[in-house]
């Protein structure tokens, strides 16, 4: 089947985690969020919002961050994301994403500093030019985050289509708290992700990662 445009984007899309330093025009943000925004949600309620965090904010936010790790503040997300415990089957995808990256960079497995230092940038959003916090409204459930889910796809799509790329920063989930108390966000406020946004960096080693996918025959099965 000859690919579309969206297939071929869809294909093209993969984490990126290291950016050149070139701006991104407020106008292009507004743009790209215009066109994630065209997302569908349930009765076309249009749950979580963006912030984006600039300047000094940001510089609170990650000095924060980073002294909740050094600090050994506990991770206490708002919400659940992983299953626990984890399944075998889906703690080797997750081991088989995570050997794909520290791989990448040259971190060997029991190299804790390496992983560890690899792992803070989550809190630096990869020093992208963009920094984006993703938040929900904590009346929504489960199908309040699908809906987002689909709005941070299109998203990063949208991005991909204008030469961009990004991460999201799940990591960002693991310390609401301070992440409400630095941007001075209402308690109403569920932190869902951060989003790095950026021109890739193509000669960063980090961005090599590459992740596969299960069959489609593991997802998809005809019923008759
Ligand atoms: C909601 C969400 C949260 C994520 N959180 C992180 C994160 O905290 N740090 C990170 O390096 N990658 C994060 N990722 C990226 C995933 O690891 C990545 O999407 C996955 O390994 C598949 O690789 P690909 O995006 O290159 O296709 C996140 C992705 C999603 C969708």
């Amino acid at each position: 089947m000859t690919p579309t445009a969206h297939d071929l984007l869809a294909r093209e899309r993969h984490s990126v985690r290291a950016f050149l330093p070139r701006a991104v025009p407020a106008e292009l943000l507004e743009h790209l969020l215009a066109v994630a925004r065209r997302a569908p949600s349930g009765a076309n309620l249009q749950p979580g919002r963006f912030w984006a965090v600039e300047g000094a904010a940001r510089e609170r936010l990650c000095s924060a961050l980073a002294q909740a790790r050094r600090d050994g503040v506990p991770e206490q997300e708002d919400y659940g994301y992983f299953p626990r415990p984890m399944p075998l089957a889906l703690r080797k995808r997750q081991v088989a994403a995570a050997q794909a990256l520290y791989g990448a960079i040259g971190v060997a497995r029991g190299d804790e500093a390496g992983r560890a230092a690899q792992f803070e940038r989550n809190f630096r959003f990869f020093d992208a030019p963009v920094a984006l916090v993703v938040t929900i409204d904590r009346d929504f459930g489960a199908g309040g985050f699908m809906d987002l889910g689909m709005c941070l796809h299109a998203l990063m799509l949208a991005a991909q289509g204008h030469g961009l790329a990004g991460c999201a920063i799940g990591a960002l989930a693991s310390y609401p708290a301070v992440v409400r108390s630095a941007l001075g966000l209402a308690e109403s406020e569920v932190v869902v992700c951060g989003m790095a946004l950026g021109w890739e960096d193509t000669q960063a080693p980090v961005n090599s990662t590459r992740t596969a996918r299960e069959p489609l025959e593991r997802y998809f099965a005809v019923l008759r």
